[in-house]
């Protein structure tokens, strides 16, 4: 059962500075990306904004540096429906940068009628899950050079009633949107907390968390069925800004009394808004025995061995 488990009173203001620090954040043109990106920003960052489009990227750009005038911020392209995408952002990535202290896997979609990417899995799987277990792999390398760096994966309160269709992920002739978006949330928790086990068991210093935005308005509606976008503002009582939805993935990012393995989420009614801090998850996505099996199919579907140690 979904239970909140403790408070915590959490100010960007008071996380370390991250100068000299290289930050990933996927998606970070829009949305709840665009408020992480400006966050590490604000804390000296090296940020590069990984998105899909370069003219939404660029604005996303223009309108940070007017923010937050000389700041470090870079973009490079990523399309993570696309294979090729992802291992050419990884190259043009190293070609740049020998460190790599965060990763933030934001990017999303939710609710689309059903598509694939050219790697061959139902859209919501392959964009919100497996591209991102592919990516970090590719960026393994780097992270396991820098000391203590953090890979954050976005999930969501839609985790709670998510299942793992180990044996068919698209489930093309069942589709149905909505457990589809579950099914790749849960995965991401399931990756994160997977990914902590194995760092720790090799006696890593890297970290990886887990962190959920609760609800906000955003993008991530559009592709939704009509009424979802129709009756949110409705609801926007119930609901926190945006910048707010972006305070528990900072925190999961910056909060150095976090030690890893955590969910970092709203602490206010039903996990919807409030202040950021440690909540639970369901039983599957902490099951380590589910995290193994997901991690080999993810292996398997993706063509990629992600070995995690420190060699
Ligand atoms: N908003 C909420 O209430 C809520 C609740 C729970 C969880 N979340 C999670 O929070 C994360 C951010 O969502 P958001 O609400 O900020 O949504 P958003 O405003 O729609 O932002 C989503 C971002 O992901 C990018 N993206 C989508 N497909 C991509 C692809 N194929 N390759 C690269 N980037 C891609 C989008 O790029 P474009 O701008 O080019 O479309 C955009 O930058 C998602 O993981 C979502 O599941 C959000």
């Amino acid at each position: 059962m979904f239970s909140l488990v403790s408070m915590s009173a959490f100010s960007i203001i008071n996380m370390p500075s991250q100068k000299g620090k290289v930050a990933i954040v996927t998606g970070g043109n829009a949305g709840i990306g665009y408020e992480t990106v400006k966050g590490l920003l604000a804390k000296e960052s090296h940020v590069i904004m990984a998105s899909r489009n370069p003219d939404k990227a660029n604005e996303a750009k223009n309108a940070l540096l007017s923010e937050i005038p000389r700041s470090s911020l870079e973009f490079i392209q990523l399309d993570l429906a696309k294979k090729s995408s992802i291992e050419a952002f990884v190259s043009e990535f190293e070609s740049k940068h020998d460190r790599l202290d965060l990763l933030i896997n934001n990017a999303g979609i939710m609710m689309p009628p059903y598509g694939e990417t050219d790697f061959g899995y139902e859209r919501q799987w392959g964009v919100n899950y497996l591209a991102h277990f592919y990516l970090t792999g590719l960026l393994f390398p780097i992270l396991k050079k820098t000391e203590e760096a953090r890979i954050v994966t976005l999930s969501s309160l839609a985790h709670q009633n998510g299942k793992i269709y180990f044996d068919d992920v698209n489930r093309k002739d069942n589709y149905d949107r909505n457990e589809a978006y579950r099914q790749s949330k849960v995965a991401c928790l399931i990756f994160a907390y997977e990914l902590n086990r194995r760092l720790d068991q090799n006696g890593m210093s890297q970290k990886s968390l887990g962190a959920h935005p609760g609800v906000a308005i955003t993008n991530l509606l559009d592709d939704g069925p009509w009424y979802i976008k129709a009756l949110a503002p409705f609801f926007k009582w119930m609901l926190h800004s945006v910048e707010d939805a972006a305070k528990p993935t900072l925190m999961a990012a910056l909060d150095p009394a976090l030690t890893g393995g955590e969910y970092i989420g709203p602490t206010g009614k039903r996990g919807m808004k409030g202040e950021p801090g440690k909540v639970d998850s369901n039983d599957l996505s902490k099951d380590p025995d589910v995290g193994d099996r997901l991690w080999k199919l993810s292996e398997q579907q993706i063509d990629f061995k992600f070995e995690v140690s420190p060699t």
